[in-house]
């Protein structure tokens, strides 16, 4: 484990809640919430030690109350609001699902949702003045975010003052003996090996089951695509943990979406266990430390400060915050990064690990039973962030593929839990390493929407050298880097694998499901361009086509999935199931037996920031105006783009508020197979799923013995009515309903079918275990600056 000091003990926490009750007392008694967390933070940050480099921006706790009656107490204007929505439209434009999630196909698992009413209707709202708070408002906004159900889908307000709450403890959902249907336990309790730790049986005063449904959709941030992963992301899990402490350089932090959640869930939890002990866990709120709030007096000046985009209100607060950076970057301490593998469950005697492993590599290999089977876990293909190279994954990849064949392993697991993507060549690559002489076919189209035709057409057209002329920001290299793939030709060819003769030849549009898409394309791995971004040839491609050897068998391979795989990391299975044939296994789930889908994180192929889009947009223009030499007009007819056309891109600036922002998915993947819907609608199971028991969860190994033993042919650990599920088939997702609704599969967990080992007496009374004396990972968590309120 990390040598990680919370940054607020709890004794401190309750000497400036001391304070806090006597000194307001004093002075009045009408203290504004905002400006009496202000000081909390500013008494609690004064505190805050860090030993860990990567806790950064660290959190600090404060009372929950206090923090949420200041997130209420920050103003908004809704013409404001009216106008924000206006902007994010405009961004949506090139969203590639939008079409489908209006009316998703039968195998989609999750609601539909209608993403432009839903953003008319709070502009409707605001229109009617409805919204009292920020807080409000980005409620409204979250709970949209967790309805597409795809993890690259962000809409950021800019409110850079953010509030989280969070839990003391974690919980987890096992099985006794991997047959049993899971129960919900506090992970503490399972980690410690508590021999008589008991099930939580009630939240609330509610089943714990229907109150767990609940929760996952009004209080979760992110949405996945089946229940079954909703309900794993609410538990702990390491290689979530692994995936994004590896990046653990402000962008990127893991808290469980039932620990922590970023809408206010009251002061704390009370709860009841089979053994009829009742328990409360109380909340705390976390803020970023890193704001210097002495001049914070009010939920306004919050709002002046951090959320509007009028500078002339605001306080000097960027020096001050780079002050508070300097700060606090002054206290970490250097430490080895390869000595140990510092995840909970996982064992520390790796064979392989990447290069600056745990300070942004997280790729690690494994021999277990005698070498007889190998392990390679990649809970990321994140690369470019932090100190990592792609090559150093790489490098890893084919590190372990050496290793593991020379001790003569004879089955390989890929363990993919907690791998929510990243860099998406890496996921081509890593495939290549594995079957080298596999062409790693894949499709993608997007939606064909006229931004991004404007777009394409400009930047296809420079990027292919018709436009050569051009000087300045735009020219033929930077319009191959910036039009490769989704946002033009460049790189891309034909679903036969030709060159286009055009962009327009790309563009299309196709009709399908009512709304309009690209034509079907696929990367272009000879393109120097695209090996540019790698900064390493792939493998087999450009100069590194030497004759490869295929190391292991499609049927010794399998891969292992808990249902966050998205991205990047369904990218690499879906080459891996389709293109090779290889099986995989997915753990966890909710309570009810049958199958799961192992990919369930988002199947949309990349995701751009609307930012970079609005950069490129803005290049667009620049380079279409009038100069000295030439007249704009010249040289837009040349490229046949209109005024109009590139007046409507989505272009900087103009915003109410700082950073009002979009993350987009613009690709679809599709099936080589018509009709075209994009995988992220289809319904794709495991070839087995399995239960998590008690032991996985302390000791990783065994999951990875369980999903060896499936690729050895032994099914029946598998959860019944999970061998072979809908769908899991190479080439040959599902269409059709699966059988299994959304609806259904939440009902159908029926949490009075579970087993019970102990009767539920009753209740002696609460023993208020507020354990936040056992905070440490809650209070060492870090701030995510994607994360909604
Ligand atoms: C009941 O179970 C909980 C959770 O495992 C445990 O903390 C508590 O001590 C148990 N109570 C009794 C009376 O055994
Ligand atoms: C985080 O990353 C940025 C650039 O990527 C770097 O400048 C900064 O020093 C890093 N911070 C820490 C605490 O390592
Ligand atoms: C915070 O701001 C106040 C007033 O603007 C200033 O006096 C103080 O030095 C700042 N503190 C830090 C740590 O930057
Ligand atoms: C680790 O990161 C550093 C800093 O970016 C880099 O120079 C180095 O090559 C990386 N790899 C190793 C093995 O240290
Ligand atoms: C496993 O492989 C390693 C490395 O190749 C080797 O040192 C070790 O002796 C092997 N162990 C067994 C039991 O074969
Ligand atoms: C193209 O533009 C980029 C960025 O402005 C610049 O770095 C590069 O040198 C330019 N290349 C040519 C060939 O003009
Ligand atoms: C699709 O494209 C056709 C032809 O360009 C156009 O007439 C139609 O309005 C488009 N539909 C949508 C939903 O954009
Ligand atoms: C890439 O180039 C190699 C060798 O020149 C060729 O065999 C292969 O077909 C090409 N791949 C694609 C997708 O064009
Ligand atoms: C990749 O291949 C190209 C063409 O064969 C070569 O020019 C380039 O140096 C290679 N790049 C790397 C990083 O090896
Ligand atoms: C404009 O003309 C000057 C001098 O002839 C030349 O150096 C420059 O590159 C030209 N600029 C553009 C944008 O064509």
């Amino acid at each position: 484990m990390w040598p990680v000091l919370a940054p607020v003990t709890m004794r401190s926490f309750f000497s400036v809640t001391v304070l806090a009750l006597i000194w307001p007392a004093v002075i009045a008694k009408d203290i504004e919430p905002c400006q009496r967390f202000a000081e909390m933070l500013l008494e609690g940050r004064s505190k805050t030690t860090l030993e860990n480099p990567y806790n950064y921006p660290a959190e600090v706790l404060v009372d929950a109350e206090t923090a949420y009656q200041c997130a209420t107490s920050i103003p908004i204007r809704n013409d404001h609001v009216v106008s924000v929505i206006g902007r994010f439209k405009k961004m949506l434009s090139m969203y590639s699902t939008l079409g489908f999630l209006k009316n998703p196909p039968a195998s989609y698992q999750q609601p539909p949702l209608d993403v432009i009413a839903y953003l008319d209707s709070l502009a409707e709202k605001a229109k009617q003045n409805q919204y009292a708070n920020f807080y409000e408002y980005e409620s409204d906004l979250s709970l949209m975010g967790y309805q597409v159900h795809d993890q690259h889908f962000r809409l950021r307000n800019g409110g850079m003052f953010k509030f989280r709450w969070h839990l003391p403890d974690d919980i987890v959902s096992v099985s006794r003996d991997g047959k049993e249907l899971p129960q919900v336990y506090v992970y503490s309790d399972i980690r410690r090996d508590v021999p008589s730790a008991s099930p939580i049986v009630e939240l609330e005063e509610e089943p714990v089951f229907s109150y767990l449904s609940r929760y996952a959709q009004t209080k979760s941030s992110i949405g996945l695509l089946e229940p079954h992963a909703e309900w794993n992301a609410l538990m702990y899990n390491p290689a979530v943990e692994f995936g994004t402490w590896g990046s653990r350089n402000g962008s990127s932090v893991y808290q469980s979406e039932f620990r922590s959640t970023s809408s206010y869930n009251g002061n704390s939890i009370k709860g009841k266990f089979a053994n009829g002990t009742g328990f409360e866990w109380k909340y705390m709120a976390g803020s970023k430390a890193i704001y210097n709030l002495t001049k914070v007096s009010s939920g306004k000046s919050i709002y002046d400060n951090w959320i509007s985009s009028d500078k002339k209100s605001r306080i000097r607060e960027t020096r001050e915050n780079e002050e508070m950076r300097k700060l606090f970057s002054k206290k970490t301490t250097a430490f080895d990064p390869v000595s140990s593998v510092p995840y909970p469950s996982y064992p520390d005697d790796p064979i392989v690990v990447q290069s600056n492993f745990s300070r942004g590599g997280t790729v690690s290999g494994y021999l277990l039973s005698d070498n007889s089977t190998g392990v390679l876990s990649i809970p990321s293909f994140l690369a470019g962030t932090y100190k990592e190279s792609p090559e150093e994954l790489h490098t890893a990849v084919a590190e372990f593929i050496a290793k593991s064949r020379e001790a003569g392993a004879k089955k390989i697991v890929i363990d993919l839990s907690g791998n929510r993507g990243s860099f998406l060549f890496l996921a081509y690559d890593t495939f290549r390493q594995f079957f080298p002489k596999m062409d790693p076919f894949s499709l993608a189209n997007s939606r064909a929407s006229k931004n991004l035709n404007t777009i394409g057409s400009v930047l296809s057209q420079i990027a292919m050298g018709s436009a050569e002329s051009l000087t300045g920001p735009l020219n033929r290299t930077m319009a191959q880097q910036l039009g490769a793939g989704d946002l033009g030709m460049y790189g891309t060819l034909s679903r036969e694998s030709k060159p286009w003769k055009s962009w327009e030849e790309l563009f299309g549009p196709v009709t399908v499901n009512g709304d309009n898409y690209t034509n079907p394309w696929r990367y272009d791995f000879n393109s120097s361009r695209i090996i540019g971004q790698l900064k390493f040839n792939m493998t087999g491609y450009e100069d590194n086509h030497r004759d490869y050897e295929q190391a292991f068998d499609p049927k010794d391979i399998i891969l292992l999935h808990d249902g966050h795989c998205g991205s990047a990391c369904f990218i690499f299975s879906n080459l891996m199931k389709n293109i090779a044939g290889v099986k995989s296994v997915s753990v966890g789930g909710m309570p009810v037996n049958g199958p799961m889908q192992g990919v369930a994180g988002t199947r949309g192929c990349q995701v751009r920031q609307s930012t970079a889009i609005a950069k490129i947009s803005l290049m667009i223009k620049l380079v279409l105006s009038d100069t000295k030499n030439r007249s704009a007009e010249a040289v837009r007819s040349n490229l046949g783009v209109t005024r109009e056309e590139i007046e409507s891109l989505p272009l900087p600036g103009g915003s109410p508020w700082r950073d009002v922002s979009a993350g987009i998915n613009t690709l679809n993947c599709i099936p080589r197979s018509d009709p075209q819907i994009p995988y992220q609608f289809l319904y794709e199971a495991s070839n087995c799923r399995l239960f998590y028991t008690m032991d996985m969860v302390r000791d990783v190994t065994h999951l990875w013995k369980a999903a060896a033993a499936v690729a050895g042919g032994y099914t029946s650990a598998c959860v019944p009515g999970s061998v072979e599920g809908p769908g899991s088939k190479p080439n040959k997702p599902l269409y059709a309903s699966p059988g299994i609704s959304y609806a259904d599969v939440w009902r159908n967990g029926d949490w009075s079918k579970l087993p019970r080992d102990e009767p539920i007496e009753n209740n002696g009374g609460f023993c208020s275990t507020s354990r936040v004396g056992g905070s440490v990972r809650v209070a060492a968590a870090i701030f995510a600056f994607a994360w909604l309120l």
